[in-house]
């Protein structure tokens, strides 16, 4: 009895060793931030692009200091939320002074702090490209993109002849552009254009391997979240949004979580903080592990959730990766 006592208790140590040297090689940090938003109180009035500039910077400036204190904590990447730069409510004329055109990362590789003159128009994208490289961390934030086209060649192309898109984009720990994002689902979004065709995003790390992206509202739809999870095989995913708490059945946080558990995947989950209009709730949901922040009362700061997360892309080329001293994550899906 004794003995077999004391080897089940030198196994339990080998296989508590073996979790915790798979678990260093296993773990990245991961941080949101739910930003308490400063919003155009009058939205539906166009602006110049300098008060719209000068609007944003209120945001980017909180932002920049949430980086730096992201990249003391040791994160790895930083999600901010939808619609945090520039606000909601605009319409289609209105939003246009905070539009800017963002490249296509499939087509160029650009780093916009590094070369801040090849494209004008496009100091948003310069401040967050130079947040990321600042502070050695992958960077994801929301902004309005402007998209040209043509009605000869796209006959869905809108009658003033560009699209605007609610957009995601991702900046790798050096600057460089690595991921734009067209919300497919909108809600409600005067300002914004349906993108013509479904993409599905995604993004690779040197830490984690892949990661895929989608927005808000988006992830009620088939497309794009469950062809990334499900047929794509996408187990981490950056989730920018702007999310009204609805009960019974639509409070962020039981969402978010709901999703992440049920599909087996981990969602950063950045939401807005406007208590007044609904909008609280972010977190890193992870399939075993919650850490969130949910406080609906009002006129309270933004709040930065730091955490350490299991690394779950099984094609991620990461040094020493031993996913299978993971536990199972729980399996699909009454939600797919
Ligand atoms: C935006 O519109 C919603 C209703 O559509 C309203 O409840 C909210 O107060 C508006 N917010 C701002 C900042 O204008
Ligand atoms: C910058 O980051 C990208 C994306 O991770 C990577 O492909 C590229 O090699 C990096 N460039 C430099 C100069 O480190």
């Amino acid at each position: 009895m004794a003995s077999y006592g004391l080897s089940a208790a030198i196994l339990g140590a080998c296989v508590l060793a073996i979790h915790l040297i798979g678990a260093e090689e296993t773990l990245y940090v991961a941080a949101v931030y739910e930003h308490r938003v400063i919003l155009n109180p009058r939205p539906g009035v166009p602006l110049r692009r300098r008060a719209a500039l000068e609007h944003m910077e209120k945001n980017l400036h909180a932002f920049a200091e949430q980086a730096a204190l992201a990249a003391l904590q040791g994160a790895h990447i930083l999600v901010f939320p939808e619609d945090a730069i520039h606000g909601f409510n605009y319409t289609r004329a209105s939003v246009a002074s905070y539009l800017e055109t963002v490249p296509d990362p499939e087509e160029v590789t650009w780093s916009p702090c590094a070369d801040p003159g090849r494209f004008s128009n496009t100091e948003v994208l310069r401040r967050l490209s130079c947040m990321a490289r600042k502070n050695r961390l992958f960077l994801v934030a929301n902004m309005p993109d402007r998209q040209p086209c043509s009605r000869a060649s796209d006959p869905l192309c809108p009658p003033d002849g560009q699209y605007q898109f609610n957009t995601d984009v991702v900046f790798s720990d050096n600057g460089t552009l690595v991921a734009r994002y067209h919300k497919q689902n909108l809600y409600f979004e005067a300002a914004f254009d349906t993108p013509p065709r479904n993409k599905y995003v995604t993004f690779t790390t040197p830490f984690a391997g892949r990661f895929g992206v989608f927005t808000c509202f988006d992830i009620l739809f088939r497309e794009p979240a469950v062809t990334l999870v499900r047929d794509m095989g996408v187990r981490q995913l950056v989730y920018p949004t702007a999310w009204m708490n609805q009960l019974p059945l639509l409070a962020a946080v039981q969402f978010q979580r709901s999703f992440s558990y049920s599909a087996g995947v981990t969602l950063l989950a950045a939401n807005v903080r406007a208590a007044a209009l609904g909008m609280t709730g972010s977190g890193i949901f992870t399939p075993w592990e919650a850490v969130y922040h949910h406080d609906s009362t009002e006129g309270e700061q933004g709040r930065l959730l730091v955490s350490r997360v299991p690394v779950l892309d099984p094609l991620a080329e990461v040094k020493g990766l031993t996913n299978d001293l993971l536990p199972p994550p729980p399996r699909l899906l009454a939600l797919i």
